[in-house]
């Protein structure tokens, strides 16, 4: 039996917390579904067809891992390709709150379980937003993001110090 698990989020850019979330998930399962939220609620800083040309670049070498988008909720993704688990990372006790919160809707919604891998300590002070904030004011990255996310930082974020406004 293959088992195939999805890996949601906005990766609005991915970094290296999210990739090492995903390359040790894709590990323990026969297929990963890693899931790209379209309309993020928020603003994203980038369009959906460039996150999701970014996670495909950045995780080229994992042959069973593919890169999709979904709209709506979650559970209507999972349902629709027949995966009944999802896969998070927790950075710490304050993502757990709001994560135990969805994973319990989940289930109750489409009957799918949430599995939750630690961040490794590496990478658990890191998010998009603070990437995204750093670049903003002309602070390496590269600690954070693969290069190729690194440069597109600097195209829509030249850095502060560089900037007329
Ligand atoms: O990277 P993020 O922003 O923490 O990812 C959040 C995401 C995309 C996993 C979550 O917002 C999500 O699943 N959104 C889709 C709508 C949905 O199904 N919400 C959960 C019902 S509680």
């Amino acid at each position: 039996m293959t088992v195939t698990a999805v890996c949601p989020g906005s990766f609005d850019p991915v970094t290296y917390g999210h990739l090492d979330v995903i390359r040790r998930a894709a590990s323990r399962f026969d297929r990963l579904v890693v899931a790209c939220l379209r309309n993020a609620g928020k603003q994203p800083l980038f369009d959906a067809d460039e996150r999701i040309a970014l996670l495909e670049a950045v995780l080229d070498d994992l042959p069973n891992v593919e890169v999709a988008a979904f709209d709506g909720l979650l559970v209507d993704f999972c349902r629709e390709r027949g995966v009944g688990i999802i896969v998070k990372g927790l950075r710490a006790v304050s993502d757990f709150e709001y994560e135990l919160q969805m994973a319990q809707m989940n289930t109750t919604l489409g009957d799918v379980e949430t599995l939750f891998l630690t961040a490794s300590p590496l990478y658990s002070f890191l998010s998009s937003s603070l990437v995204k904030e750093v670049a903003r004011f002309g602070g390496d990255v590269a600690d954070f993001v693969p290069p190729i996310v690194a440069e597109r930082l600097a195209r829509f974020l030249p850095p502060a110090r560089n900037r007329a406004d």
